[in-house]
């Protein structure tokens, strides 16, 4: 009897939604039977987005188990209870604490986690905590918590391996080494990767210092997209227990060995100049910010070809997007509307999101700080010819003739302020060349303490 009452407290009317029509499961049967002791938990339901260390974990698949429940919290804290409702394909989860429950929540809400292939969802439940009886179901849970909970036993002891090998399918952009250790890292300490290519495809093996980390990373990582729509993750435990790293490159790292020679593997540059090709933070903030003053900028993480910019105000926002609605970026069209969202949130304390958010509210760049500046009035359309200014004197024409062509711009024509040389009038290939200049080039440091301003013209040369 005692085991029924304290799941009652699970199973308060109206929480959790689920409830409401359970049928099969009879642990669940027994508890909602019992009308009266329901009342007793009138006005203690919250909305789900209240935190709590209880998570509740919805659409798993049936054959989930529970060490893959229980590897869904291990990255955040100690797992210190679970329920598993499989005639549901549900689960909750209670955690130690509720900071590890919000950082798990947090978490999980920009990177829904897949397993075998079926994205779950991840809440926190209404109820305070996680109280279970002896039920036989409770008994796998608990001995499932036993083998896998941190706090319990040696993790690296049970988990399957520390090792994972992952194949990036529709390998549409090159990835990094880097850009799997930023990835990886999420979910552990990363001692070692190697990638290489096999049957033409695109491979890694990648060392944890612990099997939790990788089975996390497994578990939330694998079918997700790297970048939008393209470069798929699959992964799966290798059955190395260890790798055997020679150089430290860009084709194998060590961490735990930063002595080791680079060896003759070529740094690729090609990797460098396609990773600036992805839309950035920074690349926002100074494109947005030739029309206003950007506060805030978010990629959005599982849609990194869309991103949220705050500008001070809405008016700025207006002009930008009506100045550059349509203009091409990085090779594609952007379509700009008004967001719904009148800030970016910015990630939590703790929660740093890959650097997707960035905040530049104290950005001593910005050109709109004083009302009724200049710069108010030097606004224009994008246009292929770029007005600069802040031109040191001992800048030639050449110098930033050569610097402009440096990033692929196709160098025009180029004139000097007959009266300043401080300023000088620069027309590129195109439209497209001349924002992706603006974006490089402005603030570029021209050395004796002067930054290159850059912004769009109204006249051409
Ligand atoms: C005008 O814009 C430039 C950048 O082009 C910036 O450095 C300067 O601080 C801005 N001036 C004001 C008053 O905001």
């Amino acid at each position: 009897r005692r085991g029924q009452t304290e799941v009652l407290l699970l199973f308060q009317r109206g929480s959790d939604e689920l409830f409401s029509s359970v049928s099969s499961n009879p642990y669940i049967m027994s508890t909602t039977a019992n009308g009266n002791d329901s009342k007793k938990f009138k006005g203690d339901i919250r909305g789900p987005s209240v935190p709590s260390r209880v998570i509740h974990i919805r659409k798993l698949p049936s054959d989930i188990t529970e060490a893959e429940v229980i590897s869904l919290g291990v990255p955040f804290g100690d797992v210190t209870n679970l329920l598993m409702l499989k005639a549901k394909n549900q689960a909750f989860l209670e955690m130690n604490s509720e900071e590890a429950a919000q950082n798990l929540v947090g978490y999980y809400s920009t990177m829904v986690p897949i397993i075998r292939h079926h994205p779950v969802y991840v809440q926190f439940s209404n109820h305070k905590e996680l109280k279970t009886d002896n039920s036989p179901n409770q008994e796998r849970a608990q001995a499932a918590l036993r083998a896998l909970s941190s706090s319990h036993v040696d993790t690296a002891a049970v988990a399957p391996s520390t090792v994972l090998r992952v194949v990036v399918e529709n390998l549409i952009y090159p990835v990094t080494l880097d850009a799997l250790c930023q990835i990886f890292s999420k979910f552990g300490t990363v001692l070692r990767i190697i990638i290489f290519t096999k049957n033409n495809q695109f491979q890694a093996l990648l060392q944890y210092s612990d099997g939790a980390s990788a089975q996390a990373a497994k578990l939330s990582l694998d079918g997700q997209n790297i970048y939008n729509g393209c470069c798929t993750l699959r992964i799966s435990f290798s059955k190395l227990t260890s790798l055997n790293v020679k150089y430290n490159n860009e084709k194998s790292r060590d961490f735990t060995r930063p002595d080791l020679p680079t060896g003759d593997g070529q740094p690729t540059m090609e990797h460098t100049a396609m990773a600036t090709a992805f839309i950035t933070p920074h690349c926002l903030f100074i494109l947005f910010g030739v029309y206003g003053d950007v506060m805030r900028v978010k990629i959005l993480f599982n849609k990194k070809e869309n991103a949220l910019v705050q500008m001070s105000d809405s008016t700025q926002a207006q002009l930008a997007m009506s100045h550059l609605n349509g203009q091409r970026l990085h090779g594609k069209p952007v379509r700009i509307t008004l967001s719904k969202h009148t800030s970016v949130q910015l990630p939590r304390e703790g929660h740093e999101d890959q650097g997707l958010t960035k905040d530049y509210s104290n950005s001593p760049l910005h050109r709109f700080k004083k009302p009724g500046s200049k710069n108010y009035s030097n606004i224009f359309p994008p246009s292929a010819t770029l007005h600069l200014s802040n031109i040191p004197p001992s800048v030639v024409e050449d110098d930033l003739k050569m610097l402009f062509a440096s990033s692929g711009a196709v160098v025009k024509a180029f004139k000097f302020f007959q009266k300043d040389h401080k300023m000088a009038l620069i027309q590129v290939g195109s439209v497209e060349e001349a924002i992706e200049s603006l974006i490089e080039f402005h603030n570029h440091d021209l050395g004796e303490n002067h930054h290159l301003r850059v912004s769009f013209s109204k006249s051409s040369i």
